[in-house]
């Protein structure tokens, strides 16, 4: 039986799965590196983005949809890869598969997803696109790539913000870590969600979708604790040479490495803090924008994500400059609220406000969501979101 009050907005879908997922999942989805002031500071400095209402403009007939690559999409956002949504509730990985398809949306599959990446890119009718992440030598990282090309992945989303995995204390504090393990430690917390405890011991722990023992017989395997940091300009151009498709560079918060990036043949970049999840102290995303998208001129397609929770922030960062939004955390959040049903209203929310924000602001076309949605100069002053 699920609760029965559809998911009105991020707010609710947070509050709900705080409710719903053993304080030990919750931590580990919620949380941030260090106090959490990087998350923090990505719903301040959203917040704090005032809209230009104009008025008397027919925009009876508005279009949420766009192209990226040539390739047209019902809406200007997706989903942003996650690994281990499993966690968030049996099945997760699926039903974001699944809104993909429906919705006509991409969907980020990450190297840690619960399900394999073959799966999900038939599940997604082809909208996938294959996050990657460097670890060790990077030689297991480029058989996995290769992998994803004979899947037949036309997207690959290179994660360059996880030198080293953030340091983020509420995991620390639960013990969270993996393989994932129902261990003595948690028993208590279990106990309290056994809706949550139930369906997972009935699907089974939840596992590395790509990296089975199957997989290992191949030689796919992956070590969370194996280091990342050798990554290098060096990896990225070999990268570059070996990747026929389009190469999406996620976590570019700095305007000179967004240009070098472009000038070593990269198709887009996309400006993120990971959600706030690798830096306590790090720049709020929202203050690299403009500045990345004037340092690659107007047409360089630049993606968004951290701490978008609504339409109208959608709406503020096509406003300063982004081809295209992601959104993480409150996903995972409504399906553990209302599972499928949860996230489809979540996501319907979501393309409501965008398109009502739209008809505010005066513009009926995503292409034409320019600066002068924003009321420049008139940040407001927020309390922590
Ligand atoms: C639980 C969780 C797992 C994540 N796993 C990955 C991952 O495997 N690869 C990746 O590139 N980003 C990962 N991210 C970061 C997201 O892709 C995205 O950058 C971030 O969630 C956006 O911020 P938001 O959650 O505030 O919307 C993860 C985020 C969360 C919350």
């Amino acid at each position: 039986m699920l609760p029965e009050s559809p998911v009105t907005d991020a707010a609710d879908a947070r509050a709900r799965a705080r409710q719903a997922l053993p304080r030990l999942i919750f931590d580990y989805i919620d949380g941030a590196a260090g106090q959490g002031d990087g998350e923090a500071d990505n719903r301040r400095s959203l917040r704090a983005i005032r809209l230009q209402p104009r008025i008397l403009r027919d925009v009876r007939e508005r279009s949420l949809a766009t192209q990226i690559f040539g390739q047209d999409y019902d809406l200007p956002f997706g989903v942003a890869p996650m690994g281990m949504c499993n966690l968030a509730w049996p099945g997760a990985d699926r039903m974001l598969a699944r809104l993909a398809a429906a919705e006509n949306i991409p969907l980020g599959v990450s190297t840690v997803a619960s399900s394999s990446l073959e799966e999900m890119l038939t599940l997604s009718e082809g909208r996938a696109w294959f996050q990657l992440y460097y670890s060790g030598d990077g030689s297991g990282t480029l058989r996995l790539v290769e992998r994803a090309r004979v899947a037949g992945y036309q997207t690959l989303v290179l994660t360059v913000d996880v030198p080293e995995v953030g340091r983020r204390p509420r995991e620390v504090k639960q013990g969270f870590g993996m393989p994932f393990r129902i261990g003595a430690r948690a028993f208590t917390d279990f106990a309290l969600h056994p809706r949550w405890s139930l369906t997972t011991l009935m699907h089974g722990s939840p596992a590395l979708g790509n990296f089975t023992s199957a997989d290992a017989l191949a030689g796919h395997v992956f070590d969370r604790t194996e280091s990342r940091a050798g990554a290098d300009w060096a990896f990225f151009d070999r990268l570059r040479e070996t990747w026929p498709g389009n190469l999406v560079v996620k976590g570019v918060l700095n305007p000179a490495d967004a240009l070098d990036l472009r000038e070593r043949g990269a198709d887009a970049i996309q400006v993120s803090s990971h959600g706030g999840r690798q830096l306590d102290s790090g720049l709020s995303p929202i203050h690299a924008l403009t500045s990345v998208r004037t340092a690659l001129g107007p047409d360089f397609p630049v993606f968004y994500d951290s701490g978008l929770r609504s339409g109208e922030d959608v709406l503020k960062v096509l406003a300063l400059g982004a081809d295209f939004a992601f959104f993480g955390r409150p996903l995972q959040f409504s399906i553990a609220a209302r599972r499928e049903q949860g996230l489809r209203e979540y996501w319907d929310s979501v393309k409501t406000e965008l398109s009502v924000g739209m008809a505010m602001v005066g513009q009926t076309r995503i292409a034409d969501i320019g600066p002068d949605a924003i009321i420049a100069g008139a940040e407001a002053a927020t309390a922590d979101a």
